[in-house]
């Protein structure tokens, strides 16, 4: 199967599992684990943060920082699609006790300054809750990957502290969005008070994400961690993989994703020269017609087909390849460690073959939509 459900899927390369096997281990509960403390300090440095933190996952990561940074009956402006809103079981309000103000997205994955300015909260009105936290997705997955650059992260920044509101970014492909940039991590989480990166995406490792901040900010992350559940023992056989994925010798993940983002746009092109794919609408495609490639920029590709298109995923899945239904009647595939170039001309093969064998389930649907 070529796999592009998600760059979660991606499995530890051969140096993490070596890695993890020889980890030297500790109660990291005691703080006493040695390869979670350093992987802990490599991710602080590569951020330019004074501290960061191991967790389980990235919707982990995203609420120990909710409860590092807000008080119960605070609110947190973030993009309408993004994750934090929308697919986190509304862990703010059941965990955090806190609202969310969600902000019309722009189809490069950002929100208009000037809405941003218009939705703090007037803490003088006691009908309104009060605004505590600015929350910002890179990349943006609902706008097909988009990286937002560190104008606009400074900008939001800027916004955020006038009011005396920190910014947390949900990095969950944050490297992704910093090789597509063409900037350092640092540069790209500088303007941030806290930044949250997945290590098991497209950096490959099998479990794990981190937050970085201040000391202070992570020691509140730290006591929100063990408050869910998060503190975990001889966890080094896991930040074993991390350390490899962050490092810069030759096992390291972080410059190859270059590879995802051009096999994602290959993909992108091959698609959108084929009959029957077509933008996917909203902010992944706001033009209508044609998917355009050049919206492929990171290691996401969002189309839609002028098809059936459980049908036409079915097709694909029979021909080795697999994609997952996405927002809006739309299709996601995501490039990844262990997706060749050479797989992605054997997707865009499966892909002309779906849409031949599909075809029939549109014109049968149109003719139920006609009557
Ligand atoms: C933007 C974003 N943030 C957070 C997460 C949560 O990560 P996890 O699945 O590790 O909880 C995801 C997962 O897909 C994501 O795409």
């Amino acid at each position: 199967m070529i796999d592009l459900r998600s760059d979660t899927v991606t499995h530890p390369t051969p140096a993490m599992r070596k890695a993890m096997y020889e980890a030297e281990l500790g109660d990291d509960v005691f703080g006493d684990d040695p390869t979670v403390n350093a992987l802990q300090e490599r991710a602080a440095e590569l951020l330019g943060k004074e501290a960061a933190l191991f967790v389980a996952s990235g919707s982990m990561a995203n609420l120990v920082s909710q409860l590092a940074h807000l008080g119960r009956g605070q609110e947190t402006i973030a993009g309408a699609s993004t994750h934090i809103v929308d697919d986190e079981q509304a862990g703010h309000a059941v965990v955090v006790g806190t609202s969310i103000k969600p902000m019309r997205e722009n189809p490069d994955g950002t929100f208009d300054l000037a809405d941003l300015e218009r939705a703090f909260r007037d803490p003088s009105d006691p009908h309104q809750p009060i605004t505590g936290l600015v929350a910002i997705e890179n990349t943006h997955a609902h706008s097909m990957g988009q990286p937002l650059t560190v104008d606009y992260t400074r900008a939001v920044a800027r916004i955020a502290h006038a009011h005396g509101v920190p910014l947390h970014v949900d990095g969950a492909r944050f490297f992704n969005a910093a090789v597509a940039l063409g900037v350092s991590p640092k540069e790209l989480a500088a303007p941030a008070d806290s930044v949250a990166f997945c290590l098991s995406k497209g950096l490959s490792c099998p479990i794990g994400s981190m937050v970085a901040g201040s000391r202070d900010f992570i020691h509140r992350a730290w006591r929100g961690r063990k408050l869910v559940g998060g503190g975990m023992r001889q966890v080094g056989v896991l930040a074993a993989a991390g350390l490899v994925a962050l490092s810069s010798g030759p096992d390291g993940m972080i410059d190859r994703l270059a590879e995802d983002h051009a096999n994602a746009r290959r993909l992108a092109e091959g698609l959108a020269a084929m009959d029957g794919v077509e933008s996917a609408g909203g902010i992944a495609q706001p033009a209508p017609g044609k998917l355009d490639p050049r919206r492929a920029t990171t290691n996401f590709v969002v189309f839609s087909v002028h098809r059936n298109r459980a049908a036409y995923l079915d097709a694909l899945k029979s021909r080795g390849v697999l994609m997952v239904e996405y927002a809006d009647d739309t299709i996601r595939a995501v490039t990844h460690y262990g997706v060749t170039a050479a797989d992605i001309e054997k997707v865009l093969t499966a892909s002309a073959a779906a849409l031949r064998e599909t075809a029939f389930t549109t014109t049968a649907t149109s003719a139920v939509l006609e009557r």
